[in-house]
């Protein structure tokens, strides 16, 4: 499957953006393991564009990630059009507008999924952004704004018309948040349109590889983009690309393994941040770690974890729990 010139292989498997959780050590983490592309958490094209430092940084990609999308939110072409060039100096691989964003501070005031109520301005900012970067430009979206107004099927076809390489579709609205279960039903439609010719990747409540591969064969998409099912185990692309790969599950790993991987997170958060926000990243992907659930009496050393300041805390912190991993 191609994006623009881009190979991103058979079947490929995405990492979500995911706003403070896709950090650069998660980002490589995720890819070492089998993520065929990964992409930043979104980024303010208004803080872009006043050189907000902290929104600069968002931009730090390096290249052992790429294939690697750095995406972009906002309410305004100009300010947009302008965050597209500054983003584009960046050197991602791929470009990714954010029209999905369900949250208050972002859809209330018209950006992220609040744009599938401005359809016109919706296109409008996509237009702009595809004739302003060399780059290919993707967008990511919903289904729509709620229940009464699932307008992806055409929705799909407007964006293509604007230009873009691919589309993302979250098979959720607005509306719905993060409740209910993700339908892939209206995904599969825009991927069955035959006026549809760019790559089409789904999203929502893939947390298994037996539903990765689902996905795949009864929606047909080209890609599948998986988010909160990746929180403290950036493994389960290995797992997923072991089962697309061989139809049988991959032999389970270890809990030592899965230890020794997250340590190694917390090397090369410190590493590719600092020790002060790379241990501010990583301590929240550990917290919500599946590997710890079951442990008794975990939740002192879940809060001890979520309040270390150095990785030799937080190494220190592992040596106990390590004896308890089954
Ligand atoms: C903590 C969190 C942060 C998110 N931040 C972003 C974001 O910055 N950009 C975006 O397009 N989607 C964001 N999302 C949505 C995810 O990319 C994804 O569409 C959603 O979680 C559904 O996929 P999943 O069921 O595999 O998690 C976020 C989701 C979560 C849970």
């Amino acid at each position: 499957m191609k994006i623009g010139h881009i190979d991103l292989g058979e079947r490929p498997i995405f990492l979500a953006p995911m706003e403070d959780v896709t950090d650069p050590a998660f980002r490589l983490m995720c890819k070492k393991f089998g993520a065929n592309m990964v992409y930043t958490e979104f980024v303010s094209a208004d803080a872009l564009i006043r050189s907000v430092s902290k929104t600069e940084q968002k931009l730090n990609i390096s290249d052992e990630e790429r294939p690697v999308a750095i995406q972009i939110y906002g309410k305004d072409t100009e300010t947009m059009v302008e965050a597209a060039r500054i983003v584009e100096e960046a050197r991602p691989d791929i470009l990714d507008i954010n029209f999905g964003c369900p949250v208050k501070r972002v859809a209330g005031k018209g950006a992220g999924a609040g744009m599938l109520q401005n359809i016109p301005k919706m296109l409008e900012i996509t237009r702009a952004v595809v004739d302003a970067v060399k780059i290919p430009v993707t967008v990511k979206t919903r289904l729509g704004w709620d229940a009464n107004n699932k307008i992806i099927v055409d929705l799909a076809e407007q964006l293509q018309d604007c230009g873009i390489a691919a589309l993302t579709i979250h098979g959720r609205t607005r509306a719905q948040m993060y409740t209910g279960e993700a339908d892939w039903t209206l995904i599969g439609e825009v991927k069955k349109n035959p006026r549809i010719h760019i790559p089409i990747i789904g999203n929502g409540d893939v947390t298994t590889p037996q539903r990765a591969k689902e996905c795949f064969e009864l929606y047909g998409v080209d890609a599948i983009m998986i988010g909160r099912a990746s929180f403290g185990r950036p493994w389960i692309f290995k797992e997923v690309r072991h089962y697309l790969e061989t139809g049988e599950e991959l032999p389970p790993l270890s809990a030592e393994w899965k230890l020794s991987v997250l340590r190694q997170e917390v090397v090369d958060s410190v590493n590719l941040l600092d020790e002060r926000r790379g241990i501010l990243h990583v301590r929240r992907h550990l917290a919500a770690s599946p590997l710890f659930k079951g442990i008794p009496n975990f939740r002192d050393t879940r809060i001890a974890m979520l309040r270390a300041e150095t990785k030799e805390e937080l190494f220190r912190i592992f040596d106990t729990i390590s004896p308890l991993l089954s």
